[in-house]
């Protein structure tokens, strides 16, 4: 990993005018807040080693760097995911290289269906703490000590200050925000329900297949991380909801200039 990430950073630093300040990962339909950065620069990820191209419909797939109200901030437009048949160690170099870069924070996006009886498509949450559900984990395998402990400690993933942050922000702006737990599988299929009343069980809000292995690779390089869900559909264990990929999209699409406002005045007080 650490040759991998010396790699990227050879290619990726000369192209740079400034140290990003804050790191952000975009979800499916919420990559068009990278394109609210003023001074852009793009780099698509197919110009950097190790990093493969991505697959899927709604990801473009690439670094847009520059000032979010002035903050410096490193996007990505288009993330890697497991069931696109991609190791962890790919899914996640992204992060360590935006955290090798200088990012201190993360703030890491996604689209989920939601799973708690109270929320509703176009809800957005914060996400509090999450259940590793992917049955795997992105540090197995040799530790490498620079980069972090070997046994990362997990009691505050999701930053509570930065949690709180988020809430007076969300309120100031008179966007509702909800706060739950966020659990991450796999995929590529979507939860029967029977699953869906196991995750309820289990103590899941909400659902989806992203952001866990990158909240885990950030923490155990001792990053801030701070977490939003974008609820794009409500499932109610019934069985009588089809979901389609296509719905899921419309929502985020539907809710994307309220997500995007939250998240700009989120950045703009992080860097006050
Ligand atoms: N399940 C998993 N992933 C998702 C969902 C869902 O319901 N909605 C958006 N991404």
């Amino acid at each position: 990993m650490k040759e991998k990430i010396r790699d990227v950073l050879a290619a990726l630093e000369s192209r740079l005018s400034v140290k990003p300040d804050i790191a952000l990962v975009l979800g499916s339909g919420l990559g068009g807040l990278a394109d609210e950065l003023e001074d852009a620069i793009r780099i698509p990820y197919t110009e950097l080693p190790h990093f493969p191209a991505a697959t899927v419909p709604g990801h473009a797939g690439r670094f847009v760097v520059g000032r979010l109200h002035s903050v410096p901030v490193i996007a990505m437009q288009g993330r890697y995911h497991y069931y696109e048949g991609y190791t962890l160690e790919q899914v996640t170099l992204p992060v360590r290289v935006m955290q090798a870069l200088g990012a201190e924070t993360v703030i890491l996006t996604n689209a989920a269906g939601g799973v708690n009886e109270t929320f509703q498509a176009g809800d957005l949450m914060v996400i509090r703490d999450h259940i590793n559900w992917f049955h795997t984990n992105p540090l197995i395998g040799k530790n490498e000590d620079e980069l972090g402990p070997r046994f990362p400690d997990m009691s505050e993933v999701y930053d509570r200050s930065l949690r709180a942050l988020a809430k007076e922000t969300a309120q100031a702006l008179g966007i509702s925000l909800k706060e739950g737990v966020y659990f991450g599988l796999s995929g590529p299929s979507y939860e029967t329900p029977a699953e869906v009343r196991m995750i309820r069980k289990l103590g899941g809000d909400a659902v989806g297949m992203s952001t866990v292995p990158e909240a885990i690779a950030a923490r155990h390089g001792g990053m801030k991380v701070l977490g939003f869900s974008c609820i794009t559909n409500a499932w109610s264990g019934t069985g009588d909801q089809p979901l389609s990929h296509e719905e899921v999209i419309e929502t985020s699409e539907r809710v994307k200039a309220h997500f995007t406002s939250l998240i700009k005045a989120i950045v703009k007080r992080m860097g006050e």
